[in-house]
């Protein structure tokens, strides 16, 4: 199958063109390689091609033209919170427009879906946790809105244009290759700290919990998204919550660094709990997480050691 990867170079996209083209695939990769995000020349996949380009060019109708993908696995994005907290109009401009510009070229060109890296954000602060498919969206950032935005827009061309999609909901993803000097990642950040025997930083009280899920299972439900889920929004996560001290301790005693500890106090906007129920996607997608939390640290440990 022949199929455009999104936002390839970055750090999820780049394990997603590495599974297809594993599995068998075409991939053709289309980036920008924006000097905030986490996109890396040296993480395209040798076997997929390689377009340099951004997501909003009106040269992205000649790409899919050339191409003629039968699925686009959408992943760029401009994917921090604080920017687009900051910048909501450039938020709105890659994960809207840019997303309308893709969505637009794929049915032109007869793509017959498009799989959608969506977010836990659109969910904001949940009344209940585990959080499912069932749980109202209400988001807290530009980030969030936009993303949910773009499931709307996907439902939209689906009755419209008869476009499928499947959309994933990603918790908090983790694993080789993430940018550790990015604001997100807490894992990639305290293992690059912990790798170059600095001070890590502990905001708030170090209890808040996330639902941390390995990118090589992301990798795996994208490609069983390829022929399953047709029209389907799905929670992608482990339903577990670890604490950010958890993790702490976890790296400390996998590195064997027994780092210094900064405290700091919470930051503005930053939720306290996190945790996705998969069910849906086990049922619809026949996808379930295979990576442990501390098997997914080790790999990811050891990738920036050699890094
Ligand atoms: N990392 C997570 O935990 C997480 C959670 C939920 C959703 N997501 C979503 O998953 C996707 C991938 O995130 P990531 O963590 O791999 O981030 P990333 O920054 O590593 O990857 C995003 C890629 O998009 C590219 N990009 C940005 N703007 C572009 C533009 N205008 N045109 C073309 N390419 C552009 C970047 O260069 C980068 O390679 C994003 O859509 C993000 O919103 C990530």
């Amino acid at each position: 199958m022949r199929i455009i990867v999104t936002g390839g170079a970055g750090f999820i996209g780049s394990h997603i063109a590495d599974r297809y083209i594993e599995a068998g695939h075409d991939v053709v990769v289309v980036d920008n390689l924006w000097d905030h995000g986490g996109g890396r020349r040296e993480n395209v996949n040798p076997r997929a091609s390689f377009v340099h380009m951004d997501i909003r060019d009106p040269e992205l109708g000649r790409v899919f033209h050339d191409v003629k993908p039968e699925v686009v696995s959408h992943h760029a994005a401009q994917h921090s919170v604080a920017i687009s907290a900051r910048d909501p109009l450039l938020d709105a401009q890659v994960n809207m427009v840019g997303f309308l510009n893709v969505l637009s070229n794929a049915v032109k060109t007869g793509a017959r879906k498009v799989i959608y890296a969506s977010s836990g954000a659109t969910f904001g602060t949940p009344d209940q946790l585990p959080i499912d498919e069932s749980t109202p969206q209400h988001p807290e950032s530009p980030y969030g809105i936009s993303k949910m935005a773009g499931e709307h827009y996907l439902r939209f061309f689906k009755a419209q244009h008869g476009l499928d999609f499947t959309a994933l909901r990603y918790g908090n993803v983790y694993g080789p290759r993430q940018d550790p000097n990015g604001e997100a990642g807490v894992i990639s950040i305290f293992i690059g700290k912990f790798l170059s025997h600095d001070g890590i930083t502990i905001f708030w009280d170090g209890e808040q919990t996330r639902d941390y899920v390995y990118v090589k299972d992301v990798a795996e439900a994208n490609l069983l998204a390829l022929n399953a889920a047709g029209g389907e929004m799905l929670c992608i996560g482990t339903n577990k919550r670890t604490s950010v001290n958890q993790i702490f301790l976890s790296l400390k005693n996998i590195t064997g660094f027994d780092a210094p500890v900064i405290r700091a106090p919470q930051r503005p906007g930053d939720a306290r709990d996190a945790q996705f129920n998969c069910a849906r996607a086990r049922d619809i997608l026949g996808w379930t997480p295979q990576t442990k939390l501390l098997d997914g640290m080790r790999e990811t440990v050891e990738f920036f050691r050699k890094a």
